[in-house]
């Protein structure tokens, strides 16, 4: 994982004895998760979510506990030492850190919100650890909010040059035109009639939301939406503009990004910036009008999108041949700028300018792999 810091590398999480966790009794499993002190009282980077963890319950964390020694297979692999300089790798920090920017108290339900709600707060802020991604951090790398008292707790935030996007009201950016179903679908599947996800957040339907119960799903949609917009200023509805594909259309090719756009993205995602819906032979192909991600205040997603491309999700992952192809061997980082900057100011979006300077050091710092393919299962 990048962070701020340097590299941190993972650790071995399965009950092999010598190299995993497989010695380590329930006091200390439940240590390292919730207050994110090793079994050798080495304490963890908060890149490990334990300050989310920390608010799930003991019968929770029991049963993951029983998962890992019974039920998980285990491997003989030695931890990777972290890429952290001197003096931020002394972890002595870490407990004064925990001390200042911490808030390590267990979830306690809301008695004036009902049974499905506090179910979706629990999922959100607990296991699910969706602050970790979409809550901006601070300067001692602490999540700004760890609940729905502050203001910024999944507003936003960039973490690993993507940017894990607004989940609050906002109707641009945000969550505030999606129904619940509209999340429901998205954190079950991948995609929705309003985009699908692309970076980071394909792991975590992969891996998390996409094997949860309807009912869970649900409870965290109920929560999600029931989150204020977190920029009243830019809290407008979006509407569609029909403009630009009429203008499109009549050929009219003026502002910057638009012949781009009509070469290299309108055969897929439409010359009405409304992508196509699935139907029973071809998965859908999302819309960029109204996409939220497309507002996205940071371009960060975007512009990853664009250079390196997109990996089908779900079964048709790797079969389709209309996945999103990678463009940062045809294109360079002006026109890259041109065409974002054009998508995120057409079909009724208004979203701010993309530079070349932006598309220069994601170009650098991302790695241009051959696109990834996952598979639901
Ligand atoms: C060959 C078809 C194809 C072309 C050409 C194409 N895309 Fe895509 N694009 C896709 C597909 C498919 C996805 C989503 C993959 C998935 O997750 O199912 C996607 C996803 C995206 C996304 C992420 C949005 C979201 O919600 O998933 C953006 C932004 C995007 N494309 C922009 C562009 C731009 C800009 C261009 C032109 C430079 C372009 N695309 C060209 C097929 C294409
Ligand atoms: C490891 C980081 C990470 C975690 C954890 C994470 N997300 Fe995300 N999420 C992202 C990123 C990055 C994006 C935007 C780009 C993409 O699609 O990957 C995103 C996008 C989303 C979107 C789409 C928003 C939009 O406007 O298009 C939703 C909804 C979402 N996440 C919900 C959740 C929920 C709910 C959780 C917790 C169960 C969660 N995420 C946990 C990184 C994360």
């Amino acid at each position: 994982m990048g962070t701020p810091l340097g590299a941190i590398y993972t650790s071995n999480i399965t009950p092999d004895r010598e190299t995993g966790i497989g010695a380590w009794s329930f006091e200390e499993f439940d240590r390292a998760m919730r207050l994110g002190v090793s079994r050798d009282g080495r304490r963890l980077y908060p890149a490990m979510p334990y300050p989310s963890y920390a608010k799930m319950s003991e019968d929770d964390l029991r049963a993951l506990y029983d998962f890992y020694m019974k039920d998980v297979k285990p491997v003989r692999q030695r931890n990777t030492p972290n890429d952290i300089p001197f003096p931020l790798n002394a972890r002595w920090p870490l407990a004064a850190w925990n001390w200042m920017a911490a808030d390590l108290a267990r979830f306690v339900p809301r008695p004036d919100r009902d049974t499905i709600w506090n179910r979706g707060a629990y999922l959100v802020q607990g296991p699910g650890h969706c602050g970790a991604c979409h809550t901006p951090r601070g300067l001692l790398f602490q999540e700004k909010a760890s609940d729905e008292t502050g203001s910024s707790w999944l507003s936003g935030a960039n973490i690993d040059n993507w940017s894990a996007s607004n989940l609050r009201g906002d109707a641009d950016a945000g969550l505030g035109r999606w129904t619940e179903d509209d999340i429901v679908a998205f954190l079950g599947k991948g995609q929705n009639r309003f985009g699908a996800a692309f970076g980071t957040m394909r792991e975590v339907v992969e891996y998390s939301t996409g094997r949860m119960s309807p009912d869970d799903l649900l409870a965290i949609a109920r929560y999600l939406k029931s989150l204020p917009p977190a920029r009243s200023a830019t809290g407008l509805a979006w509407v569609y503009d029909t403009r630009t594909a009429t203008d499109l259309r009549a050929g009219k090719l003026d502002r910057p990004g638009a012949a781009g756009y009509m070469r290299q993205c309108a055969s897929c995602h439409g010359v009405d910036g409304k992508g196509r819906e699935a139907d029973m032979s071809r998965p859908q192909l999302p819309p960029l009008a109204g996409n939220s991600a497309v507002l996205d205040p940071d371009p960060a997603s975007l512009i990853r999108a664009v250079l390196n491309g997109v990996p089908r999700l779900g079964p048709e992952a790797g079969t389709a041949p209309d996945w999103m192809p990678q463009f940062r061997t045809w294109m360079n980082d002006a026109d890259i700028a041109a065409i974002i900057t054009f998508m995120r100011t057409s079909w009724g979006n208004r979203a701010g300018p993309v530079t070349t300077e932006q598309v220069a050091k994601l170009r650098a710092a991302t790695d241009p792999q051959a696109p990834l393919v996952l598979r639901m299962r």
